[in-house]
């Protein structure tokens, strides 16, 4: 049985940017996350359709930052490396900016995001335009046979049946092949209180405790780790193979390691819930204040990054336009737009990023050592950055959000 631990309130979908015209319509559900007593799974309670977040319309892209490019590059590079896999499987390619280190004659890929699946075809990577379940897996497996190395990135916690993923993953694995994911590690999002890492699709946030739980219905077990502080905020890449594999060694120290972490923090507990929902109730009674104070004095306050992570916190600590005059972003599709649920606008960073913004609310805080850097001159005429993570604070010189995480994989 699940057991709520917080509620984030009403939230929109936090990667739809919005037009004018589509306010009135504007869906939102209840964001609530709660912890499975069997699994020690921690999901939402309540779930938003995946066609509704992840269809034709679907904005974020992964190649969109030079941290994000040079991941994936060196991803595959170490990949290719450790398994010289004959046959690749990318499930969730977004881009292409993964797969395209792959030959085109031995590489699939899965997308639902229909607008990103014809970039991947036309790149000459054929790509079923789905949805990851059995019945794909099972097209993959008649098509194409079994595959060697199954990557997904930021994709598994999206799946709402996430046993039915991985049956669907070892459905087409091989003997020796390996199934390397990457998503958002809830252990780095606890220590650093990164609380927007819950949005609607993240239906999952994953300790690897919970994912032996969960592979143990499965044939499939996890044989490493790498914990990535640096990319999403804190990431674990996880190793899977097939039990009987017997050509891929399982690193059984690492796991140890890792899991004994996270026996220490409770995480395999309500109480540490109970616990981080407090700590979040305070963020966003301190954050509130913070922004609420500094705009009575009359500063000019905008928001650094229109990410998925910012539609929660605005949206949960009621941040709108009375605060955040507007939010700068990069990325073409988001601007001109306004933010899902507190239709704050978006434009671009020739446009927002003047002289006379003097705060920032770090958005992006994931990147905050590249934009705190890039932004010296920024820091050197008085600005500053306002963020939540690992608290509520005020940032006055180049930082990097600190993590509590053990080892960083080098990359
Ligand atoms: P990301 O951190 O991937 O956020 P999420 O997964 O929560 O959506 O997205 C980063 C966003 O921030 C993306 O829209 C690009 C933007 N961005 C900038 O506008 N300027 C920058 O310097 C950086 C690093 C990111």
């Amino acid at each position: 049985m699940k057991k709520e631990f917080i509620d984030l309130g009403k939230q929109p979908i936090a990667n739809r940017f919005l037009n004018e015209d589509e306010l009135e319509n504007e869906f939102f559900y209840n964001l609530k996350m709660g912890l499975d007593e069997e699994t020690l799974l921690v999901s939402q309670m309540e779930t938003v359709e995946a066609s509704d977040m992840f269809n034709e319309n679907y904005v974020y892209h992964s190649s969109g930052t030079e941290t994000m490019r040079n991941h994936f590059n060196s991803t595959a590079e170490r990949l290719n490396l450790l398994f010289s896999p004959d046959r690749v499987l990318e499930i969730g390619s977004n881009d292409g900016v993964f797969i395209k280190h792959f030959n085109k004659d031995t590489t699939v890929a899965v997308e639902p995001c229909s607008n990103f699946a014809k970039i991947t075809n036309e790149m000459g990577y054929q790509t079923y335009d789905e949805f990851w379940n059995y019945d794909t897996s099972d097209k993959i497996l008649k098509e194409h046979g079994k595959q060697d190395l199954i990557y997904a990135a930021n994709c598994m916690c999206h799946i709402h049946d996430i046993e039915q993923a991985f049956l669907s993953v070892e459905n087409v694995l091989s003997d020796n092949g390996v199934f390397v994911f990457e998503d958002p590690s809830l252990m780095a999002a606890y220590l650093r209180n990164s609380y927007d890492q819950f949005y609607d699709e993240h239906v999952h946030l994953f300790t690897i405790t919970a994912l032996n739980n969960i592979l143990k219905k499965t044939n499939l077990e996890i044989c490493g780790v790498d914990q990535i502080n640096h990319i999403h905020g804190g990431t674990n890449r996880v190793f899977v193979k097939l039990k009987n594999n017997k050509k891929v060694s399982k690193d059984e120290n690492n796991i140890n390691t890792v899991l004994a972490d996270e026996e220490l923090l409770d995480l395999n507990k309500m109480i540490a819930y109970e616990f981080w929902a407090e700590n979040i109730q305070n963020s966003k009674m301190f954050l509130y204040d913070l922004l609420a104070s500094l705009k009575k004095r009359d500063l000019k306050l905008v928001s650094y990054g229109a990410t998925s992570k910012s539609t929660t916190i605005f949206n949960y600590c009621n941040i709108g336009t009375d605060i955040i005059d507007y939010i700068v972003d990069t990325t073409p599709a988001k601007q001109g737009k306004l933010s899902p649920g507190m239709h704050i606008p978006v434009v671009s960073y020739e446009e927002g990023w003047t002289e006379d913004v003097r705060g920032a609310f770090l958005g992006a805080w994931n990147y905050s050592d590249f934009i705190t850097e890039k932004e010296k001159a920024f820091l050197g005429r008085g600005g500053f950055f306002i963020t939540h993570v690992p608290e509520v604070d005020i940032v006055t010189k180049p930082t990097c959000i600190p993590c509590g995480a053990n080892k960083e994989v080098e990359e």
